[in-house]
């Protein structure tokens, strides 16, 4: 079914890619700069000593210490991200991918009635490609915010790409915090971009000042540590990491004796797969996320690789562009694990908000789907027609391809949103009107999630 959405949506889409409005027309892609090499402290000694300290750990446990870990951490010391690092994403690809992100928050703070407040929220902001793209659509639309306050918030846990971030968006216009620094309170990092607009680091997204918000996860939800358990003639077991008993060098695979909390705590009643992940600290973002939209208006949009309830074993690493041993040199390399959409939405959607209704999740929808549903080849058409550098086309159309494309990221990556249940609920027919038996009301569009027809 096509549906066709509102007026709104399209005159957006139209404004930001008419041909006046293409300001920078591709992100070449190796611009990485070298990883830091000086000595690093052992995480493996550091796991190993952990483990004959207190015993095996969850591969959640292990998982938050490789990436996280605020002195060894693989993200908190590490540019990953582009063709020298070990991997790329979307935002990296193609300043297409922002903008389109940039039109719907722009159509979903419209559809809220356009509060005075729009709050930006990033979670995960790897080099602040996407938020600086989003920046930039919203700047060509300023007539169209008028007066609304915007600021960006972004919350990341590492100051490493936290400076890169900052030098993004706003230059040498930022400075870290410090306890002099008087009201800052979790703020470690302020700035200000060219246009003025306050940009906010934070490390928990429990500290973001509570507002009308549009929050955006792009790649943030598979880098949260997974719970991982194998079905055994006694029951759910948790896998958990030890030190094998051979050599001290080297971490392997165990299975828990007994039930373990999150064994008994996350696995849902007839599951029928026989290995599942449960990323238990994403449900509880999801659930934040989900109280302040209840709360204060706003959105979500999470956009990632994922399944639906179905997939077994994701747990995986990345060095190089290429797939590494999850257990082998730790904090050398990305470990990741595929988001579990229905995990998500039954997070969001177990929240009640004080005075009644809920959120409403739509998706997934794949990349491809909704950045066609947004207009990317519209905007396409602008780039090209704009770039006479045959190179600088070939480049466009082969980023254009790499995100569209289903053999590519088209298929694999998705799209998910959170939203007030009023948003997508149609208002209630007058009294006196009546329904068709047994029919509820199709719920309203959400740009990107349904089809985008010029008309
Ligand atoms: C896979 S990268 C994605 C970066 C970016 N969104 C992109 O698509 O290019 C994950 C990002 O999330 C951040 N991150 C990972 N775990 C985090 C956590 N627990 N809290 C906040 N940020 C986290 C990383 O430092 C990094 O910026």
């Amino acid at each position: 079914m096509r549906l066709f959405l509102g007026f709104k949506t399209r005159y957006l889409a139209r404004k930001v890619f008419s041909p006046s409005a293409a300001v920078r027309w591709l992100r070449p892609l190796s611009t990485c700069s070298p990883v830091e090499d000086k000595p690093r402290p052992s995480m493996l000694k550091h796991l190993t000593s952990k483990i004959k300290a207190t015993g095996p750990i969850s591969v959640a446990e292990y998982m938050r210490e490789v990436l996280t870990n605020p002195v060894t951490g693989y993200y908190v010391r590490n540019n990953m991200l582009g063709a020298e690092g070990d991997f790329i994403t979307s935002p990296e690809i193609s300043q297409m991918f922002g903008e389109l992100v940039g039109v719907w928050i722009i159509s979903e703070w419209i559809a809220a009635g356009r509060p005075e407040q729009l709050q930006i929220v990033e979670l995960g902001p790897g080099k602040g490609s996407l938020t600086k793209d989003v920046l930039r659509v919203l700047s060509q639309l300023r007539s169209v915010l008028g007066g609304a306050c915007v600021s960006v918030h972004l919350v990341e846990v590492s100051p490493v790409l936290s400076a890169l971030q900052a030098q993004a968006l706003t230059g040498s216009e930022s400075h870290v915090t410090t306890e002099e620094d008087e009201g800052e309170g979790p703020v470690y990092r302020r700035g200000n971009t060219p246009d003025g607009l306050q940009v906010s680091w934070y490390r928990r997204l429990q500290d973001v000042p509570k507002g009308f918000s549009v929050h955006v996860a792009q790649e943030f939800f598979d880098a949260l540590p997974v719970h991982k358990f194998q079905k055994t003639p006694r029951g759910w077991r948790e896998v958990l990491v030890d030190v094998d008993p051979e050599t001290d060098e080297k971490l392997r695979f165990v299975l828990s004796p007994t039930a373990t909390l999150a064994s008994t705590a996350l696995i849902q009643p007839g599951e029928r797969r026989e290995h599942v992940e449960v990323c238990a600290e994403g449900g509880v973002v999801m659930q934040l996320l989900s109280n302040r939209i209840c709360e204060t208006g706003g959105a979500a949009l999470i956009a990632d690789y994922g399944h639906d309830g179905t997939k077994t074993d994701t747990f995986r690493g990345f060095k190089g562009h290429k797939l590494h041993d999850v257990l082998t040199s730790p904090g050398s390399a990305d470990l990741t694990a595929d988001v579990d959409f229905s995990y998500l939405r039954r997070c969001a959607e177990g929240v009640a908000c004080a005075e009644g209704g809920g959120v409403a999740c739509v998706g997934p929808v794949s990349q491809s789907s909704f950045l066609q549903n947004m207009g990317i080849d519209a905007r396409l058409q602008v780039l090209l027609k704009n770039t006479s550098d045959s190179d600088s086309r070939a480049q466009l159309l082969r980023s254009y391809h790499t995100l569209v494309d289903p053999q590519q990221m088209g298929e694999r990556f998705q799209f998910f949103a959170v939203l007030p249940l009023s948003r997508v609920q149609r208002p209630k027919p007058q009294t006196g009107l009546k329904l068709e038996k047994n029919r509820s009301p199709a719920p309203l569009p959400v740009a990107g999630f349904t089809t985008l027809t010029y008309t």
